[in-house]
């Protein structure tokens, strides 16, 4: 898929992780249907875990394991979701890995349910209705600027750099 000429030489993440039998895991798959962008704004601003989440993870702090967040754009509006949450304690723990499985499903599904809403609050404004911007979404906002950034060297084949 591409231009292998094009393709950046930039090292691929250390995800040894996914495969050490010395760490144990869930994955889920979903397809989102709304663009890659919301994803990715989702992922950058946690703030919302505290009300979006308080059901399933709220502020608990679970990000100290290897956590794969696999997001790749099926259309202009979905985007396949590829997510694993891996440990490296409790391996071979079945039943915590179906605890796991159900309660971070719930998790994708609070967010995807969020997500489409947000797709269709976009799709239903008028043009010249922009995004709101808060001091939150500080992250969102720098982290849109350097894709842009890159997709317009990409676009004009100057090189992308972040
Ligand atoms: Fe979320």
């Amino acid at each position: 898929m591409g231009d292998p000429a094009k393709a950046a030489d930039t090292p691929v993440p250390d995800t040894h992780w996914m495969t050490d039998p010395a760490w144990d895991g869930i994955t889920h798959t979903r397809l989102f249907g709304c663009r890659a962008e919301l994803l990715h704004d989702n992922l950058l601003d946690l703030t919302h875990e505290a009300f979006l989440h308080t059901s399933t993870i709220g502020d608990e702090a679970v990000y100290e394991n290897g956590v794969l967040n696999g997001i790749t754009p099926a259309t202009e509006t979905t985007t396949w979701y590829f997510y694993s949450f891996r440990r490296n304690f409790a391996v071979g723990d079945a039943a915590l890995n179906e605890l796991l499985h159900t309660s971070l499903g719930e998790v994708l599904d609070e967010d995807l349910v969020t997500l489409e809403l947000q797709e269709r609050m976009i799709a239903s404004r008028p043009e010249s209705v922009r995004d709101v911007l808060i001091a939150q979404d500080a992250g969102v906002s720098k982290a849109r600027r350097v894709l842009q950034r890159m997709l317009d060297a990409e676009a004009t084949g100057a090189g992308a750099s972040a």
